[in-house]
């Protein structure tokens, strides 16, 4: 991706590999500061995907890749290091996915196949770039929940991918990017992203994107997803559901983009999807001052499920699938 910094435009991705250990982004700092966090061992792996140093599936899934051909470098067990590391977060299917991967490679090259698992996702990304951009019309206007962008797949993006596909091919589009409370992945993330990029964008409060929608200034909305269930329901940021109910009152189609390999058919329907549950701290304090009556609490899911019947379609790497098509992505 491209960042621009005092010294000129960078190019990094989201996590890499550096001698044995693997580095990466902290998104936790963004867009204040670029700060690098260095994963020594499977535990710093651990944390790093726990505490959101990293964040979004396929970045986590890449993540979880490097960390397992770590153990390997390092000598540790590697099955330890793969249910520990799996451990981490429950919804993302790409860390199962991306886990299971390297357990089933050639022992002796693990770090060869984290490497190909790593540009494997961002060459997905690319192709899910191109189809989705023929979806967007020059003047459109997208909404986007959350940060599906370079940041969450390890370069490029999958609900950005569109975006950032049609914007290099000179189309006009504009961005409402949700803020997404509680951790500010939009704001933070996917307008930090859009500024590199300079594609045009305006943040809105989570509150105000039915009313953008009902005013009839949303052409179309663009999400990413953490699992696919084999009913083709989705798990998503928390606010995603809302934001689809949203659209479709309003005849506002509902796209999500993402990897066939995020598809996970040993999962029925959305409800067998596991939900994270994070601290209440993230939702009462705001940028560390507690803005809440003491002795209140909060609940904190971090994501939610979209019904199948509320998305237009998928868009994937191998093209353009309605929910009820699905079996046509293998
Ligand atoms: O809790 P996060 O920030 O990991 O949640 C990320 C999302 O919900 C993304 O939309 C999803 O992972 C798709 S990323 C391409």
């Amino acid at each position: 991706m491209k960042i621009r910094t005092e010294n000129g435009i960078k190019e990094m991705r989201a996590v890499w590999m550096e001698n044995d250990n693997v580095v990466m982004i902290d998104q936790r700092y963004l867009p204040n500061e670029l700060k690098i966090f260095v994963a020594r061992d499977h535990s710093d792996i651990h944390y790093a995907i726990k505490e959101m140093v990293v964040r979004g599936a396929p970045t986590i899934g890449a993540t979880a890749a490097y960390g397992v051909a770590q153990a390997a470098i390092k000598g540790s067990d590697i099955g330890e290091a793969a249910r520990h590391i799996e451990s981490a977060r429950p919804t993302a299917y790409d860390l199962f996915h991306a886990v299971k991967c390297m357990l089933s490679a050639d022992n002796g090259d693990l770090l060869k196949a984290a490497e190909a698992y790593a540009n494997d996702v961002v060459d997905k990304c690319r192709s899910i770039g191109e189809h989705g951009a023929e979806l967007i019309d020059h003047g459109a206007r997208i909404l986007t929940h959350c940060n599906a962008g370079a940041l969450a797949t390890v370069d490029h993006g999958t609900a950005l991918a569109p975006i950032r596909a049609a914007h290099c091919k000179g189309r006009e589009v504009f961005v409402f990017v949700d803020e997404t409370r509680p951790r500010l992945q939009g704001m933070r993330l996917t307008a930090w992203e859009l500024n590199n990029e300079g594609i045009p964008h305006a943040i809105i409060a989570d509150n105000a994107a039915g009313h953008f929608m009902q005013r009839g200034e949303v052409d179309m909305v663009i999400v990413g997803t953490d699992r696919i269930a084999a009913n083709g329901d989705i798990a998503n940021k928390i606010g995603t559901y809302e934001k689809a109910v949203v659209a479709r009152e309003n005849g506002i189609p509902f796209y999500v983009a993402a990897p066939v390999t995020t598809y996970d058919p040993h999962t029925q329907s959305g409800m067998d999807i596991p939900i994270e549950e994070r601290p209440p701290s993230e939702v009462l304090d705001m940028e560390g001052a507690s803005v809440y009556p003491p002795g209140s609490t909060a609940r904190n899911p971090a994501f939610d499920i979209t019904p199948a019947s509320h998305i237009t379609a998928f868009i994937t790497e191998k093209g353009i699938f309605t929910p009820g098509k699905m079996g046509n992505m293998f």
